[in-house]
């Protein structure tokens, strides 16, 4: 059944009754999403199977359990966040600022996107991922695999081994920022089917942050960077913390909406 731009005979057929039913769900993409159903699997019947439960609302990366980020595609699982194209910016910036031969660190890192995306850019990292969520952590399990990252199930940084400390050159975090006030304005398919504690960023969606910021100072080495993203409307209020918490802070936009706050610790520079 694959290939968008076969539209004769039984794949067309197939193709034509997909896009009608996720168009009838209201998906606006209907055909780019039957490109990705078709692509992922190999029977008809199975690509009615998983159409179907697209239409009743389920992700789409979900249903097909991959999702593209930073041109890699990775492993997702029901439950779990699904990676944020927006997101790739705090990993392309991460990435920049990384150096062979030093310590990285995801936190709140999902699926491990973030990671994944450093890992494929600069070689000879020791990347260390954590997540809250056990389930978040198998997928990362997943993709870090050959980057021969260590990751683990933990509350920020306590999973992390005391022989870190003052080691770590770049600490990336997603972590959640939606404000609890903001969650139920969120779209169907976040609120019903990803987890409340992969959004929630308590009242005024920073909570994750301040205790992260706080942290930082900790493991970073002098020079080391820590990289969080918050939305556009956060952006003071988030280099703030990361001031209040010691370190030196330059902000960089993205332009759809979010912000990519770099705190660096120390007065050294190890460009
Ligand atoms: C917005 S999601 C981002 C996931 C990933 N960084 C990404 O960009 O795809 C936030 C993640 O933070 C995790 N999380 C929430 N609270 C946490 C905590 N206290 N310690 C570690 N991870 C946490 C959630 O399980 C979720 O996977």
């Amino acid at each position: 059944v694959r290939g968008s731009d076969r539209t004769d005979g039984p794949t067309g057929d197939l193709r034509r009754e997909v896009v009608a039913l996720l168009r009838a769900a209201g998906c606006v993409f209907a055909e780019a999403e039957w490109d990705v159903l078709s692509e992922s699997t190999g029977s008809a019947e199975e690509v009615r199977r998983l159409a179907a439960q697209r239409a009743s609302g389920v992700p789409l990366e979900h249903v097909v359990g991959w999702a593209e980020f930073g041109g890699l595609r990775l492993a997702v699982a029901r439950e779990v966040f699904v990676p944020r194209r927006r997101t790739e910016l705090l990993a392309r910036t991460a990435a920049s600022l990384a150096r062979p031969g030093q310590v990285v660190l995801d936190l709140c890192c999902g699926v491990g996107a973030v990671a994944a995306v450093i890992a494929a850019t600069v070689p000879d990292l020791d990347i260390h991922a954590v997540d809250v969520s056990e389930a978040a952590i198998r997928c990362a399990a997943r993709n870090l695999a050959m980057a021969g990252a260590t990751v683990a199930v933990g509350d920020l940084y306590d999973a992390l081994p005391s022989r870190l400390a003052g080691r770590v050159s770049v600490i990336a975090a997603n972590a959640p920022y939606v404000p609890t006030d903001a969650l139920a304005q969120m779209p169907t398919e976040a609120r019903l089917h990803e987890p409340r504690v992969a959004l929630d960023g308590g009242p005024d969606g920073l909570d994750l942050h301040r205790r992260i910021a706080a942290g930082a100072p900790h493991w970073l080495c002098s020079g080391g960077r820590l990289l969080i993203e918050v939305a556009d409307s956060q952006h003071a209020a988030a280099a703030r913390l990361c001031g209040d918490a010691g370190l030196d802070v330059s902000a960089i936009e993205d332009g759809e909406g979010t912000v990519v706050i770099v705190g660096r610790a120390g007065l050294a520079s190890r460009d």
